[in-house]
Order: structure tokens, then C-alpha cells, then sequence
């Protein structure tokens, strides 16, 4: 399986450093909980060290929550012990080596992922298939295109470190939610240059 060295350096700095706009974190928190019912089955994928899965959990059934990295997973599994929290099972998967059956979950979290992935619009169709009808997919997107769009100049350079950065528009991010069947339920930016798209989108 593909592996990112990139990631399993960050990890343990990434654990520590506290979230960049907390009022803006709090908000999707607040708002994808909004959808959360006890009974659904939801896929984190990326899910770093495991902070956003561990705070919904309460919210439902059962969260699988994968990650590239296996240090993030081993910080990830370590906060869930210490919590007691039993309802996420954590695994270390890349998002196209991960498989389940279709209609599999009721919601799907990709966030601060999808622009660090050079198949995003592959992912966002795979997602769709293994939602059932209905479900969510709540992603936090940067789109780097809409402001820096020299940035693609450099993402070779940070290919080399091991860091994969797909330049898109929030545009072209919406495209490619629709043209996979979605429909955008909630759709939100913060103030401020940068700052990530946050998009629920509907399975009809
Ligand atoms: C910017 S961090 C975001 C972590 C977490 N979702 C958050 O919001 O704090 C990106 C995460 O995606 C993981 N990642 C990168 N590429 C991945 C892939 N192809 N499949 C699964 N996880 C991946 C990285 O290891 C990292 O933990």
C-alpha cells in the first residue's frame, strides 16, 4: 500500500498543535452534528489523530476512521483508549485502497484531504457509491486555485518532501460533488483568505 513519509513525520507535531481557527472547527463540528443520528455508520477517512472522530462518537453508532499514516493511527487509537471510547475502530488505509460494499455508510468525512489527493474527483465518485441513499459527505476542502493558483508551479518541489497538493477551485470542487450525483446540502466558507470550503453534500 502506498505509503507517505511526509505524514508519519508530521504526525506527532501535527497531535500538538492546536487547530487553526477553533470558532470555525467548532462550527462544523456543530453542523455536521446536525445530520448525526445514534443508529448511522460512518467512514472518516484521513482522519489524522483521530480528534474529529473522537468527538462525534457520541453522536453515533459506529465511526471507521482510516489514515495513510500509522503514526497518526497509533496516536488516534491511543486517545481512544484513553477516552474509553469503543464505537470507532481505527485502520491505517489509504482511501483508494479501503473497500467496502456499496451503500455501506450513512455519512463520510473527508476533511482538510481532498486537496491532498491527485484523484479527487475519483475519490468524491467512490464516496457516493459506498453512501447510502440519502447519506453525507462532509468534506473541508482548501481551494488553493480560487487565490494562489502559482501554487501549482510548486507542487512538484512538494511531491518531493512527500506532500501531494491538488490546486482546484471551490468551483471545480462543487463540480466535480454534483457531476458524482451529489447534491450540496450546506455549503460554507469562513472569513479570510484561504480558509477551507466546508460542503455537506446529499446522496438523493
Ligand atoms: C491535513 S491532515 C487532516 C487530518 C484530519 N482530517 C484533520 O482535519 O485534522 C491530512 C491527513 O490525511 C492523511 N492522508 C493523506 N493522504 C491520504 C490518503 N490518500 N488516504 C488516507 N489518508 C491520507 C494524512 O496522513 C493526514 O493525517
Amino acid at each position: 500500500m502506498e505509503r507517505s513519509f511526509f505524514w508519519e513525520k508530521m504526525a506527532e507535531r501535527y497531535s500538538k498543535t492546536p487547530v487553526a481557527d477553533e470558532a470555525a472547527y467548532q462550527k462544523k463540528l456543530q453542523v455536521t452534528r446536525e445530520y448525526f443520528r445514534p443508529e448511522m455508520e460512518v467512514l472518516e477517512f484521513g482522519c489524522g489523530t483521530g480528534s474529529t472522530a473522537i468527538t462525534h462518537s457520541p453522536y453515533v453508532k459506529h465511526i471507521q476512521a482510516i489514515d495513510i499514516s500509522s503514526k497518526m493511527i497509533e496516536i488516534a487509537r491511543c486517545k481512544a483508549d484513553a477516552k474509553n471510547i469503543e464505537n470507532i475502530t481505527f485502520e491505517r488505509s489509504t482511501i483508494d485502497a479501503f473497500t467496502a460494499p456499496d451503500q455501506t455508510f450513512d455519512a463520510v468525512l473527508g476533511l482538510s484531504i481532498l486537496h491532498l489527493l491527485d484523484n479527487y474527483d475519483e475519490v468524491i465518485a467512490k464516496v457516493y457509491k459506498m453512501l447510502k441513499p440519502g447519506g453525507i459527505f462532509v468534506s473541508s476542502t482548501a481551494c488553493v486555485g480560487d487565490k494562489m493558483k502559482y501554487f501549482k508551479i510548486i507542487t512538484p518541489i512538494l511531491k518531493i518532501i512527500g506532500l501531494r497538493l491538488n490546486v482546484f477551485t471551490r468551483k471545480e470542487l462543487q463540480a466535480g460533488m454534483t457531476d458524482a450525483g451529489f447534491k450540496i446540502d450546506h455549503q460554507w466558507q469562513p472569513p479570510g483568505k484561504g480558509k477551507a470550503v466546508f460542503i455537506v453534500a446529499k446522496k438523493a
